[in-house]
Order: structure tokens, then C-alpha cells, then sequence
């Protein structure tokens, strides 16, 4: 199946069991990965990102529970996959790169032996073996002086050093698809910068696809090809990185470009996205149509009785949003003025 995209995921949906009924916390998304690829995952916090890493290794766990068509990885469903099969294949085909390595990290075995047993897991090799290959991969993440970092712990290691074991982690058995979640938002700046280049180059030798969920904005525009924009647990805009930075079409990811501190302007600090005026509605409260007709500046009546269909605009693109020639010309969210 070598034409296949490395990732392939129809309608998945991610729910959760709740006293008064299911709550849907991401909702019939689509998307393609094709292999070399970077496509970004942005969204406020609450927008069902993280669930949508979680889904694809098959770590949402009861009371919460997936549906969809498929989720297809190099041609395969593993969408009903469950157990050891889907072990398996986490980590090998498969791998994530998690926002807070100390957490993912097991404080009490040495980084060496942490990627000894990620490799060991996978394939029947032997123990030495497996060490020369660590080594190679602690090297590989550009980690000084591998042979002696071996046996070191966790918190020996800076963050920026833990985010490279994790990603050699990662990497121990050449995953088609490398899925991080906000992978640097815990380091700074010039760190951040490293971590992204290396997963950049590492995506350059080995092919995979990279599925990278950010709230930042800057790191988009240097990182991704294209850009699945969510809200509410549902995809509102899929474009062309180039084409989604110049001319975003839906007001929530204009509100999203609006709100993103001035380059030169921020210091190295990110703002969080709080500029749009109103929240994420938490699942319980979450409109019937579109979920953002409530903070949107363009929202008439028909927004708020249907959810909006994705409609195709440009090279492959798509829009959830009813007013799209609206927005194309309105002037609103730009920090703030002419919301009216
Ligand atoms: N275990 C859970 N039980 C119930 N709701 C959850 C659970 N995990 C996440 N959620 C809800 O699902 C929504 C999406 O969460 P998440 O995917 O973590 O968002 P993001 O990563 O975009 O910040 C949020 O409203 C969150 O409160
Ligand atoms: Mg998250």
C-alpha cells in the first residue's frame, strides 16, 4: 500500500459516558496525513486536540470511547483495535511525543534503559544490541556525550534534554507517524526553536508524517504544511499553511491570527489565546449549531440552528462556516476594534 497516506482518519469521534447522556468531546473529524508531511493542530485549550492524539494511539480510556469509520494507518484501520494489538503498534508504527516529558518519563529507570526497553518491545533483539542502538539514537537527538548520559536519570536532565530522550523514544522504532502534543510549550524559546528543527530534520530522514498540535501560531507558520484548525471538537478550517496565515477564511481562525502577539513585539513571550471575546464551551454546554456562533462577530440565525457543513475553497482546503464572504471582507477581531 505505498500510496496510501501514512494517516488516514474518517469521522472519528471521541465520547464521553455522562450521567445526563454522551458527551461529545471531538466530533466526526477528518483528516489525511501524507508521509514527510507536517500538519498542525491548533486550537484554544478545550478544543479536543490532545483527545485527538489520544484516539489515534488508542489512549482514551472508559468512560470515554470512539466511533467513526476508520482511522487508517499505512492503509490499515486500527480504529476497533484494542488491547495488545493496539500496544503494538504504538510506539512502532505509531509514537507520540508528549508536552511534559517528566511525566512521560519513568523517574526511577536510567534514559538509557528507557529506550533499551521502547526498542526491546518492538523487536526481538538482543540486549547489547539494543544499548549500541540507544546510544545511536541519544547521538542521533544530539545528546552530548550519549555513551555517558546513558545511565542517567530523568531529572539529571534539562527539559529541553528529557524532550530528546522522548522524541529518541519516539523514534526507536521508526513510527510512520510521530503525533506531538505541544511539544516544546514547557521550554523556552531557543530550546523550543532546537526541539522543533530536530523533528523537522528527523521528519526530512525517516519519511514520517508529523502530526503537531500547537497553540502558537509563529511555530505553524515555520513548521507545518497545512493546518486543521478545531473548535468545539470539530474541524472549522483546513488549509494550506501559506494560504491559512494570509487569508484565514473562518472568524475563529481570524480571531486566532488576530490574537497572536505581533512578531518582534512579544519578546519571546506567547501569549496565551484569550483574546477572543467569551470561552470554549465546556461539553456539556456546547451550542446546537455552529459552536462558535456564540463569540463570532459574523453569527446570524442560521449559524445557531445547524452546525455548518465543510465547504471546499482552494487547493484542497475546506470551511465549516456560513458566512465566509463576510468574513473574507469584514474587519473584525483585529485586537479587539470593530467587532460590532
Ligand atoms: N477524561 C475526560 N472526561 C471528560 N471530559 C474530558 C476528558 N478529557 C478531556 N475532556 C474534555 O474534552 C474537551 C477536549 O479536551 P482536550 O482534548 O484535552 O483539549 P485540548 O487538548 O484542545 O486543550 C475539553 O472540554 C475537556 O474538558
Ligand atoms: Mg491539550
Amino acid at each position: 500500500m505505498v500510496d496510501a497516506p501514512a494517516l488516514s482518519v474518517e469521522g472519528l469521534t471521541v465520547k464521553f459516558a455522562d450521567r445526563g447522556g454522551d458527551l461529545t468531546a471531538v466530533s466526526s473529524l477528518d483528516f489525511e496525513l501524507a508521509r514527510g508531511e507536517t500538519l498542525a493542530l491548533v486550537g484554544e485549550s478545550g478544543c479536543g486536540k490532545s483527545l485527538t492524539a489520544l484516539a489515534l494511539l488508542g489512549l482514551v480510556n472508559p468512560p470515554g470511547r470512539l466511533e467513526g469509520r476508520a482511522i487508517r494507518l499505512d492503509g490499515r484501520d486500527i480504529l476497533g483495535l484494542r488491547g495488545e494489538a493496539m500496544r503494538r503498534l504504538r510506539g512502532n508504527r505509531i509514537a507520540m511525543i508528549f508536552q511534559e516529558p517528566m511525566t512521560a518519563l519513568n523517574p526511577v529507570l536510567s534514559i538509557g534503559a528507557q529506550i533499551v526497553e521502547a526498542i526491546r518491545e518492538h523487536e526481538r533483539i538482543s540486549r547489547p544490541a539494543a544499548r549500541e542502538r540507544a546510544v545511536a539514537l541519544l547521538d542521533r537527538v544530539r545528546i552530548p556525550d550519549p555513551r555517558r548520559r546513558f545511565d542517567d536519570y530523568p531529572h539529571r536532565l534539562s527539559g529541553g534534554m528529557r524532550q530528546r530522550v522522548m522524541i529518541a523514544i519516539a523514534l526507536a522504532c521508526s513510527p510512520s507517524v510521530l503525533v506531538a502534543d505541544e511539544p516544546t510549550t514547557a521550554l523556552d524559546v531557543t530550546i523550543q526553536a532546537q526541539i522543533l528543527e530536530l523533528i523537522d530534520e528527523l521528519k526530512r530522514e525517516t519519511g514520517a508524517a508529523v502530526l503537531l498540535i500547537t497553540h502558537d501560531l509563529g511555530v505553524v507558520a515555520e513548521h507545518a504544511d497545512r493546518v486543521l484548525v478545531m473548535y468545539g471538537g470539530c474541524k472549522v478550517e483546513e488549509r494550506a499553511t501559506a494560504d491559512l496565515l494570509r487569508t484565514p477564511l473562518h472568524p475563529y481562525t481570524r480571531g486566532l491570527i488576530a490574537a497572536r502577539p505581533r512578531l518582534g513585539v512579544d519578546n519571546g513571550f506567547r501569549a496565551r489565546l484569550t483574546e477572543i471575546p467569551g470561552m470554549v464551551p465546556s461539553l456539556r454546554e456546547m451550542p446546537r449549531g455552529c459552536r462558535f456562533a456564540p463569540r463570532c462577530p459574523l453569527a446570524i440565525d442560521a449559524c445557531r440552528i445547524a452546525a455548518p457543513p465543510l465547504i471546499p475553497v482552494g487547493a484542497g482546503g475546506s470551511v465549516a462556516c456560513l458566512r465566509i464572504e463576510e468574513s473574507r471582507v469584514s474587519e473584525f477581531a483585529s485586537g479587539g476594534a470593530g467587532a460590532s
